[in-house]
């Protein structure tokens, strides 16, 4: 999909890998941007990074763990050209079997049933405009490395299954669902693995890992965004190694 003069929504957008989505769609030539996350505040510098590059941009404050205020948005405001549904959350402390239910219900609403709601209706009105695209943030995780946080990895694994499963859309109604799995990514979620800061799984995983910079994913969204050539429900991961960012691309198996 070209870009320019395009629709989009960033969600999770008030810092990190939305944050750097947002403003390189607008550098891009995105004609409105919508940007929603928990932080204001922080939208509001993201707002600003984004008109600065070009693209008209709103602020919503939605809180994804609340699902029928996230489908009332979405049904009001969920009629764009681009999608990527970008926030998330992990545990932080206590893991899992400490963590208490309602912790669980949390990470599972923001990762993954916001993430279905939010699709499934923007794919409708996509269907009525004729076509649109749709990015999943999962994380490598997702291909069964790194199973620190158990229901991060679990909500993850349901977002790449999702992806996956979505792949037919494009040839149903030219909806091209596609997933970026960011490696190591140095951003404010790492320093809520933790009770107040950084985890000792995460010091360790930051020690022996290469961070990509926002940035980095950002130019993989833009990719997976402008590629039309690109089949339905693939995903390509994201890291970097030895200084230079490598691309893990993969493809959704529809074959009958
Ligand atoms: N940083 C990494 O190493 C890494 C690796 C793989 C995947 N990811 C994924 O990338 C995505 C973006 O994360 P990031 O690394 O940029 O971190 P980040 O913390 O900067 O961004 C996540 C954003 O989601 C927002 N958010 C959290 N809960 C929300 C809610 N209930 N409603 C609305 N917004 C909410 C946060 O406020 C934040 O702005 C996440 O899905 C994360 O799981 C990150």
């Amino acid at each position: 999909m070209d870009v320019g003069g395009k629709t989009a929504i960033v969600t999770g957008s008030a810092g990190g890998i939305g944050r750097a989505t947002a403003v390189m769609l607008a550098a891009r030539g995105a004609a409105e941007i919508a940007l929603v996350d928990v932080k204001e505040d922080d939208l509001r510098e993201t707002a600003r990074l984004v008109e600065a590059a070009g693209a008209r941009a709103t602020i919503h404050r939605l809180d994804l763990s609340d699902i029928p205020a996230t489908e009332a948005w979405f049904q009001a405001h969920g009629d764009v050209d681009i999608l990527y549904n970008n926030a998330g959350v992990v545990s932080g402390l206590p893991q899992f079997p400490d963590v208490d239910a309602a912790r669980i219900r949390w990470i599972i609403d923001v990762n993954i049933t916001s993430l279905v709601a939010a699709t499934q209706i923007a794919v409708q009105a996509m269907r009525r405009r004729g076509g649109g695209v749709i990015v999943n943030t999962v994380s490598t995780v997702a291909l069964g490395t790194g199973f620190y946080d158990a229901m991060y990895a679990t909500t993850k694994a349901a977002v790449m299954m999702f992806t996956r499963c979505c792949a037919s859309l494009k040839e149903e109604c030219n909806v091209r669902v596609a997933g970026m799995l960011p490696g190591l990514v140095d951003t404010p979620i790492l320093d809520t693995t933790g009770a107040g800061g950084k985890s000792d799984w995460m010091k360790t995983v930051l020690a022996n890992n290469e961070a990509c910079v926002p940035d980095d994913i950002a130019a993989g969204v833009l990719m997976l965004i402008e590629d039309d050539s690109l089949a339905g429900g693939d995903w390509v991961a994201v890291r970097r190694i030895d200084g230079k960012i490598a691309y893990q691309w993969g493809h959704a198996d529809t074959a009958a």
